[in-house]
């Protein structure tokens, strides 16, 4: 059982290279089975979705070869349609991007109900509702989604809630489905965006992504492409965190800072000085924050998957701030941990009310999900003495090398691991 160990309250400083984006690759990697052409896919980051999403693809047959330590190769002619099973995709949300690119490419798709962060209820209505529009029938039986079409055909689809999955595999199932589909109230996430480039780098003939209106007239074949994956918005907005929480001065490159706006805005707000260039931020933390208001919304608006670290800086802004959670049911788990380091927050529904201390203490914490465990990575460094954070392999499916980098800035970090106890008290148990 892995933890890490910090030790906070230290100035950080130097830079800190961002990688390639979790969000984009997780819809990329699936989206190369569409190919019918190997593809070499670059950036891409070394966290445990993508070793996952990777080995899912080999085990249908796919030929993926590491070709460096950021760039596979996949190709992606030898895949076999078999099902994805439940001990594979309850472990992330986008092993639900193998419904779209599945049925997108056999016309069928067998994959077991998407897992992921638990942050309430998580639905995948307005995916299947996209489905069926293109000409999919589909059932649920024990757990497992099944698509099938003897063809797709472009239809319009209107999404009664704004989803980045919905709308990214909507995408991939329309991309060589007969004629034009549009989809209106599409996401615009940065990695929509991306998945759209990746498809159209390989002759597809998508327009309109990133905004509310996305067409996609079906193309009969798609090439071989070298592609290389956006830098990831939230890793750098979390290093923005903890620049803010350490009052640090940091570097954070390989970064588009358009991305980052919404985070920017809040962090300089509060009285965090942040300074743009072409792809890198510096973020130059204060002595003295002031808190704020931030609701999450769809981009361009604040990211939901931003707001537990900020929540994190804010603990220790003067006065109060109010965080609204406006996508997800559940995602104020990590306010417990918190509490545990000091933290004054309380929750009604789905806004909670922080009002600012001296500082944090650090104490044992578990992260309850990723973005959980990455804010009380941005609250350890921040507080005074030291925090143990454990069940830290949610940090690990979305972070790259998260000590490694955080130690390069000069922190007091440390992965220890450390014996289960329920395991070796079993153990100890079968011993007698
Ligand atoms: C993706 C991201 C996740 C991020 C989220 C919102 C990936 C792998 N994950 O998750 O990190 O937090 O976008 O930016 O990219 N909904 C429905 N019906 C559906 C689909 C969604 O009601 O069929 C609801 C969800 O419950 C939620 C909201 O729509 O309330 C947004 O969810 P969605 O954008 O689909 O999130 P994910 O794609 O799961």
């Amino acid at each position: 059982m892995e933890k890490y160990v910090i030790k906070g309250g230290k100035k950080l400083s130097g830079e800190v290279v961002i990688s390639g984006a979790k969000n984009a690759v997780a819809a990329i990697l699936p989206a190369a089975i569409l190919s019918d052409e190997p593809c070499v896919i670059e950036n891409i980051p070394n966290i445990s979705d993508v070793t996952i999403i990777l080995q899912i693809m080999s085990e249908m047959g796919a030929n993926v070869r590491m070709l460096n330590k950021t760039t596979v190769e996949i190709d992606p002619r030898t895949l076999r349609n078999i099902p994805v099973p439940y001990e594979k995709a309850k472990l992330m949300r986008a092993s639900s991007y193998f419904l779209g690119t599945l049925l997108g490419r056999f016309h069928e798709a067998h994959v077991s109900m998407p897992g992921g962060c638990d942050l309430g209820d998580r639905p995948i209505d307005q995916h299947l509702k996209c489905f069926a529009a293109l000409g999919a029938a589909y059932t649920i039986d024990g757990g497992m989604v099944n698509l099938t079409a003897d063809r797709l055909v472009g239809n319009q689809i209107f999404f009664d809630k704004n989803s980045v999955g919905a709308t990214i595999n909507g995408i991939m199932a329309a991309v060589k489905a007969d004629g034009l589909t549009i989809i209106e109230n599409a996401a615009k996430e940065p990695h929509v965006v991306d998945l759209a480039n990746f498809l159209n780098s390989m002759g597809a003939d998508i327009l309109g992504a990133g905004t509310d209106v996305v067409k996609i007239r079906g193309v009969k074949y798609l090439r071989g492409t070298n592609y290389s994956v956006i830098p990831d918005q939230i890793e750098a907005g979390t290093f923005m965190a903890v620049a803010a929480a350490t009052r640090s001065d940091i570097l954070i490159k390989n970064v588009i800072p358009k991305h980052l706006e919404p985070i920017t805005q809040k962090l300089v707000k509060i009285g965090v000085k942040v300074e743009q260039f072409d792809d890198a931020v510096r973020v130059i933390g204060g002595d003295n924050y002031v808190g704020t208001t931030v609701k999450t919304q769809p981009h361009p608006g604040f990211p939901t998957d931003m707001q537990p670290q900020m929540a994190a800086v804010l603990t220790c802004a003067k006065g109060a701030s109010m965080v609204t959670e406006s996508i997800f049911d559940n995602r104020f788990r990590y306010v417990d941990e918190l509490r545990r380091m000091g933290a004054n927050i309380s929750v009604e529904g789905r806004v909670a009310v922080i009002e600012g201390v001296d500082s944090l203490k650090g104490a044992p914490v578990k992260a309850t999900d990723l973005r959980a465990g990455a804010a009380l990575i941005v609250a350890a460094l921040g507080a005074e003495g030291v925090s143990e954070i454990y069940d830290i392999y949610h940090v690990e499916r979305g972070y790259e090398n998260m000590e490694e980098k955080l130690r390069l800035l000069g922190a007091d970090i440390e992965k220890v691991d450390e014996p289960d106890p329920v395991a070796s008290e079993k153990k100890a148990r079968k011993a007698i």
